[in-house]
């Protein structure tokens, strides 16, 4: 189950309905998938072929119409990364630049692990969103964020999209955040 931390405070927040209400003052999305549907060669398997990529969202296909069918969205994928991504130094450093976009940025992962990195209100400021496998979360558009991976660098994440450029990054510039 995700966990977050509060970057002011160190606060953790765990537990399925804590942070659900948490991310939910944020309009932050936060649903749970049973990654447990998935059969066992396509579980901790990072270079996934495109007939695999294909079977993994046949998996999800329920979660996935149900999505659709509430949120509109048109167009979805299967990303992997890993030590074996080439250019994976260049495609994190790209990641970890705070952004915002146009239409909300929703992730199930489903292997490995990922977090994102938000911004709430003053009081709060930066947290983080440590998510494992089953973890769901739709970031709302117009809100500061940026998504890297955990020291494993290893992810398997289903992402939906309304408009694929509607997905487009749009740096944020803030003095005050701090990546680490
Ligand atoms: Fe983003």
């Amino acid at each position: 189950m995700a966990e977050i931390r509060i970057r002011k405070t160190n606060e953790i927040i765990s537990g399925e309905e804590n942070v659900r209400n948490f991310l939910n003052q944020f309009e932050v999305i936060y649903e749970h998938w049973d990654v447990n549907k998935l059969p066992a060669h396509l579980q901790e398997n990072f270079s996934l072929t495109d007939d695999q990529k294909a079977e993994v969202l046949a998996t999800f296909d329920t979660e996935i119409k149900d999505l659709v069918a509430r949120r509109g969205y048109r167009t979805w994928d299967v990303i992997t990364l890993s030590e074996a991504t080439p250019n994976i130094e260049e495609l994190l450093a790209k990641f970890e630049q705070i952004h915002t976009h146009t239409e909300d940025e929703i992730r199930a992962i489903v292997g490995g692990a990922g977090t994102f990195v938000i911004k709430g209100s003053d009081e709060i400021g930066y947290f983080d969103v440590n998510l494992l496998p089953g973890d769901l979360i739709s970031v709302p558009e117009n809100t500061v964020h940026f998504f890297t991976l955990t020291d494993d660098r290893k992810v398997v994440a289903i992402r939906l999209f309304v408009e694929e450029n509607g997905w487009i990054a749009h740096p944020f510039e803030d003095p005050s955040f701090q990546k680490a």
